[in-house]
């Protein structure tokens, strides 16, 4: 009797047993699939919790063959070019899609464009109010939005434009002594690149043509937000 009743406490101590092992197991599987950290995670920073630049919570709708070519957009083509780095000393971040890390998503009314600002890791990290250390490059993807036949801006369901073209990525990077050829418009020491998607120049963008992006920079982002615009 007594032999028996201790088979039976074991067997139902086993499946307890058995039940929580599995438990454990599964949910450790189902974490390493969605891949949450399981370990504390008091080491995760800033830059790790972005998403990659390549996830943009935008539409890309291939254009349509109605709509004309998209012209690279112009800046500030009739002002008189200032002095600038003449040799390119930024470089097109190879790999950024996946590389550097989504920081936000405008839309321009102004002149129809969706941008996308991304960061490497160095630059992602960097907290409001912090100074953006050697190494910080960014990213903006400056694509043309969807347009009807009279030039208004298709917007998705959630109110967002229609990223239709990328016509342009420009970069700006941080090191040691950058920025000094910009002379009165020299913000700090960034330096400044406008690239088309096949990596060629832009005309705007080209060494030694850069000086109007330096200036921008300076005048509406300033010294107190390192010269690069941050959205809270
Ligand atoms: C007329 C002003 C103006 C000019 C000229 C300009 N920018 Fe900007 N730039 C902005 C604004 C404003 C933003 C923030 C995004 C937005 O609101 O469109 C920005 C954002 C950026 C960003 C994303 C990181 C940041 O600083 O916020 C990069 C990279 C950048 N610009 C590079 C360039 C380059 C390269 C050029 C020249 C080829 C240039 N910019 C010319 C106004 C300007």
């Amino acid at each position: 009797m007594k032999y028996i009743f201790n088979m039976k406490q074991l067997r139902k101590r086993t499946i307890k047993l058995l039940v929580l092992l599995s438990t454990f197991i599964v949910s450790f599987i189902l974490a390493e699939a969605l891949s949450i950290t399981i370990s504390p995670s008091t080491s995760l920073s800033l830059a790790q919790a972005l998403p990659t630049c390549s996830a943009i919570p935008r539409l890309l709708q291939a254009p349509d063959s109605k709509t004309s070519a998209p012209l690279p957009p112009t800046l500030s083509s009739t002002s008189v070019p200032g002095p600038a780095p003449r040799i390119d000393r930024v470089g097109f971040p190879k790999n950024y899609q996946n590389a550097f890390k989504l920081i936000y998503v405008v839309d321009r009314p102004d002149n129809k464009q969706v941008r996308v600002i991304c960061g490497n890791e160095i630059a992602a990290a960097v907290k409001p109010g912090q100074l953006f250390p050697y190494g910080s490059v960014f990213v903006m993807e400056i694509y043309r939005a969807k347009q009807d036949p009279d030039g208004n801006v298709v917007k998705d369901e959630k109110g967002q434009y229609i990223r239709e073209t990328l016509t342009a990525i420009y970069v700006h990077r941080k090191e040691k002594g950058f920025g000094a050829d910009y002379l009165e418009n020299r913000t700090g020491e960034w330096e400044y690149i406008g690239y088309r998607p096949d990596q060629t120049y832009l005309p705007n963008g080209a060494p030694g043509k850069t000086n109007a992006c330096a200036a921008c920079h300076l005048k509406l982002a300033g010294q107190s937000e390192d010269y690069v615009f941050r959205q809270e």
